[in-house]
């Protein structure tokens, strides 16, 4: 099939859930609140709306940027997930892999049920995302071990003390052996039912340069905000960025959509750390809205699942590689003279 044609990624969802097995395909759908409202999230994209520039002269279509100082190939990086060898028996290692063919970053889960080595073997620039767990030590073990095998950021993900346990035979490989991990391994759905669906604590500002120092150093990165205030309160605590997001509309089924939120962050940030979004990137056209309301990159969370379970690397590369050429293409359309000056030269607005 052509790389991208109209509709690419709703055949490739369509082609996902037949492959997927039905729990794990429930698992990748889900959201916190009605599907016409989750619907409605993903159409706001949609409803962007600026005039093309013109006459602007020497133009580039270069999609090359910087995230936290490290060069990627293209501004559209893939988000944190688990549960991805439910969705291909690769999961992570493939996911990678992809990663590092295209040159981008992943974020890898708490949960990932593939080691930390083989992650680093793939030679991709991989960010470890935390959920606090309610024992610290643990916490700081996992930290500690994603830094020795080469993470180069931390995501603390600060929207979500519901930690979705494991679907039958996929173990979060690199928790420490020990209580927390017998306990949260085995959990029958009465215990989580029992604990609220909480086996994580809340994470806390103070988590921020706890995290860097027990990384050894490495960028924290505030996972799912979704008011200036709180960005501005995780970049003074010592954020290096914030990821304005919903959790792909899994957290609240009444929450805001990140897009009508990023101006606000944008705002409360400005230059003293990098803004990203997620949460419903579903196009090129999607990355240059968001670029051009002053994110610095997007995440891309579901359509990565879906590539990786049609054709575990190579599906997941066919996704990045469709999502670079219609932001490539939609970039020559806006008339912008390049990614990096799309926030001077086109005013966007929502819906
Ligand atoms: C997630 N997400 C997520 N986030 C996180 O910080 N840790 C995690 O373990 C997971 N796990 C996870 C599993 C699955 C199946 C999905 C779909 C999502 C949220 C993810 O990082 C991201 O915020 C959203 O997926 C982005 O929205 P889209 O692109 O899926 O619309």
């Amino acid at each position: 099939p052509p790389l991208i044609s109209r509709g690419w990624l709703d055949v490739l969802e369509q082609e996902a859930n037949a492959a997927l097995p039905p729990h794990i395909r429930e698992y990748v759908a889900t959201t916190a609140g009605s599907a016409a409202r989750a619907a409605q999230h993903l159409a706001e994209w949609d409803a962007v709306s600026f005039a093309p520039r013109t006459l602007l002269g020497e133009r580039s279509l270069a999609l090359e940027t910087s995230v936290l100082g490290r060069r990627v190939a293209s501004p559209v990086l893939i988000a944190p997930m688990a549960q991805q060898v439910g969705a291909h028996p690769a999961g992570e290692r493939a996911t990678a892999t992809a990663a590092a063919s295209l040159g981008t970053v992943v974020g890898v889960s708490t949960n990932t049920a593939v080691p930390f080595g083989e992650i680093r073997a793939t030679g991709a620039d991989w960010w470890f995302q935390v959920y606090p767990l309610a024992e610290r030590a643990t916490t700081a073990r996992l930290v500690e071990r994603a830094a020795v095998a080469g993470a180069s950021a931390i995501i603390l993900t600060v929207d979500t003390t519901a930690l979705l346990v494991s679907a039958p035979g996929i173990e979060p490989t690199e928790w420490p052996e020990g209580p927390e991990r017998e306990r949260l391994v085995n959990l029958t759905p009465d215990e989580l039912v029992a604990l609220g669906g909480r086996p994580t604590v809340a994470a806390t500002l103070d988590d921020i340069a706890w995290l860097s120092e027990v990384s050894g150093g490495l960028p924290v990165v505030v996972k799912g905000v979704l008011r200036g205030d709180d960005a501005a309160r995780a970049v003074d605590a010592g954020a290096a960025a914030v990821i304005v997001s919903t959790h792909g509309g899994r957290r609240s089924g009444a929450s805001i959509t990140s897009l009508s939120a990023l101006p606000s962050v944008v705002a409360a940030v400005g230059d003293r750390a990098e803004v990203y979004i997620d949460s419903g990137v579903r196009s090129g056209g999607h990355v240059l809205a968001a670029l051009a309301l002053g994110a610095r990159a997007v995440f891309v969370g579901r359509p990565v699942m879906w590539g990786l379970a049609t054709a575990g690397a190579a599906g997941v590369e066919r996704v990045l590689r469709g999502l670079d050429a219609e932001l490539a293409l939609a970039l020559s359309q806006s008339g912008a003279t390049s990614l990096a000056t799309l926030a001077t030269e086109l005013d966007v607005s929502l819906g």
